[in-house]
């Protein structure tokens, strides 16, 4: 059991190394997550201590910046990581000169609620996809000026 004091740190996982690898296959066991590896990518983790409270990622694909796979452990939910780690990806796509940044999900997802429409996702349907309710749904970020400045007011670095 986490305790209410234990510091949350946002961090960039630096090397995927055997050890972060296992603790990746444990947090996703029930939804293995696609290998990312053939693409420019980025995964950010949340740790509490030794412990992995929260895990996202990142990645470039076909000249889009798409997060995925963001995940808090139950026992760390509704203490704004999955806000600090969605920044944290956005701010690594635009260092990196990202014009757009990308995700799909399901209407109705908890995620895209809480997490990604506070940061200014509108639902576009992308040239070539086939959109109705019964697809996952793409969703927008446009880079703009507004954006760089209202980041750090949304969720500080
Ligand atoms: C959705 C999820 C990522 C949210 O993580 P979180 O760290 O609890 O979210 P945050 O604390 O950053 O909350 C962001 C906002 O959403 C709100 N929120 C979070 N959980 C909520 C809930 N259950 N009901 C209503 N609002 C909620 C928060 O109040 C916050 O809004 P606020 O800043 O205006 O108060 C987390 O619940 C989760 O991991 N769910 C499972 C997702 C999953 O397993 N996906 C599969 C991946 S393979």
């Amino acid at each position: 059991m986490a305790s209410e004091e234990t510091e949350i740190k946002v961090v960039r996982v630096a090397g995927e190394d055997a050890s972060w690898r296992r603790a990746f296959k444990a947090f996703y066991a029930d939804c293995p997550r696609p290998d990312r590896s053939a693409v420019p990518h980025a995964y950010f983790a949340a740790r509490a201590g030794r412990k992995l409270a929260g895990h996202s990622e990142i990645y470039f694909d076909g000249g889009r910046w798409v997060m995925d796979g963001l995940r808090v452990a139950a026992e760390f939910r509704e203490r704004g990581i999955a806000k600090r780690l969605t920044a944290a990806r956005i701010r690594y796509a635009m260092e990196r000169g990202a014009k757009e940044i990308w995700y799909a999900c399901d209407d109705g997802n908890l995620v895209t609620i809480c997490c990604h429409l506070r940061f200014g996702f509108k639902k576009v349907c992308p040239t070539g996809h086939t959109c109705n309710a019964a697809t996952a749904h793409w969703y927008r970020l446009k880079v703009t000026k507004k954006l760089r400045k209202d980041l750090d007011g949304l969720v500080p670095a």
